[in-house]
């Protein structure tokens, strides 16, 4: 019945709409549904471009660059916006001005252990930072005394070596496998709620082991789950890594605002999953605020969605679980929340190591394996540059740089 009376109506229609056009050329109502078909498509791309700008640049950012089109059309606009750039750039540069130049060649004559004079010289314009530049560098005292001194005695010691050969420094890998094993044990990898498969590497800082955490997700959720056009959520208040992950790693960074308390906002959070998310980000503090956010709310969530969740830590991560120790109630924050799936926890912040240091852990080897990595050295072509001399006018590379280099290596 409902059919029927659904089918008379659309006949109706249909009769009524016939009439009404007939009074028009056929070519006509041809170029009209093509004009109405351009205009829909320009709409809907217009409309696409627009909502793309709001969620990558926000509502001020969005406003502002197209305050800056439009300025650029208005007759005159191009020259203010140049001659206002200029100015800017001219406020730049004119701190340099009357001071000395700086090296843009070799020096005709080297400067030997002199070198050192003129660095100290130099160095005297860097602010007396030791011990009281929080954000930046975290190691306390002087530079000649206690553990400021036995970390650059340390650091001396290693500093011309190069990890990716293991066969000629194997002091190497041991030191980082000790540093991500005692690291990772103070944030629950001894504890059977991880899973006891804890595992990671180091890097050179917070932003590379958000890089590297951030980029091992894509790769696994891609061959786990066949996630192709990657998006990840992040609070407000998260580190500007995350804004770089996702450009080098194209994956669309979805931002969800804070709550009052200035913690992520998880049902904000919840709100921008979808079929493409991949992880979940909480920080432990985060960067701006120094807040803590809900971490096993936003666990829970992820689990629901079986998405993953990483976990900075790379300011909190060698100081909460000693604040825990010392009685303070601080909320589970680490591998001992099960939908924790990498955190990144600096070793050149609050573990009072030279910078660059930090670590990056995943929950379990299935996460890991999965990184598009170039491979081990032995993989590619090692550099053996001797082998240059087994081509044709290229004797003097061998004579060069393997007779002036210890060719043992
Ligand atoms: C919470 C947080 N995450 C990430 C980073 C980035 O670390 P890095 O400066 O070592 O790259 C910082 C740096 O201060 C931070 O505080």
């Amino acid at each position: 019945m409902a059919t029927e009376s659904l089918n008379f109506s659309f006949q109706g229609l249909r009769r009524s709409l016939n009439v009404s056009l007939s009074q028009y050329e056929p070519v006509l109502l041809v170029l009209a549904s093509v004009a109405t078909w351009i205009a829909l498509s320009v709409t809907s791309s217009t409309l696409g471009a627009v909502y793309g700008s709001f969620s990558e640049k926000g509502f001020i950012g969005s406003i502002s660059s197209l305050a800056v089109k439009l300025i650029r059309l208005l007759p005159g606009g191009a020259k203010y916006l140049n001659k206002e750039q200029k100015k800017v750039m001219d406020k730049l540069t004119s701190g340099t001005k009357g001071k000395e130049l700086w090296a843009t060649e070799l020096p005709k004559q080297g400067l030997g252990p002199q070198v050192i004079e003129r660095m100290l010289e130099i160095k005297k314009q860097d602010k007396p930072w030791e011990g009281r530049c929080s954000g930046a560098v975290y190691i306390g005292g002087t530079e000649t005394e206690g553990h400021f001194r036995l970390v650059n005695e340390a650091y001396c010691m290693f500093a011309h070596t190069n990890p990716l050969h293991p066969d000629v420094w194997p002091s190497i890998p041991r030191f980082e496998s000790e540093v991500v094993n005692m690291t990772a044990s103070f944030l629950g990898s001894k504890l059977q709620a991880s899973g006891g498969m804890v595992c990671g590497n180091m890097t050179s800082g917070g932003t590379e082991s958000i890089l590297m955490a951030v980029k091992t997700t894509r790769d696994y959720m891609k061959a786990s789950r066949g996630i192709t056009a990657p998006e990840m959520i992040i609070a407000e208040s998260a580190h500007s890594a995350y804004d770089k992950a996702a450009q080098y790693f194209q994956i669309k960074l979805r931002r969800a605002p804070v709550a009052d308390d200035l913690r992520a906002d998880v049902k904000a959070m919840k709100r921008l999953i979808n079929k493409n998310t991949i992880m979940l980000v909480a920080s432990s503090p985060g960067f701006p605020h120094g807040v803590i956010d809900p971490i096993e709310e936003l666990s829970a969530l992820a689990l629901q969605y079986n998405i993953c969740l990483h976990v900075d830590l790379c300011l909190g991560g060698f100081v909460l679980p000693f604040a825990k120790k010392l009685g303070y109630p601080i909320p589970p924050f680490d591998f001992r929340v099960a939908g924790v799936t990498s955190i990144s926890v600096d070793v050149h912040k609050y573990g009072l190591g030279p910078k660059g240091t930090s670590v990056v852990l995943y929950r379990n080897h299935e996460l890991r394996k999965v990184r598009d990595n170039p491979g081990k050295y032995e993989d590619g072509m090692a550099p053996i540059y001797g082998a240059g001399a087994t081509l044709p006018d290229r004797g003097t590379i061998r004579d060069i740089l393997v007779d002036y280099m210890d060719s043992t290596c």
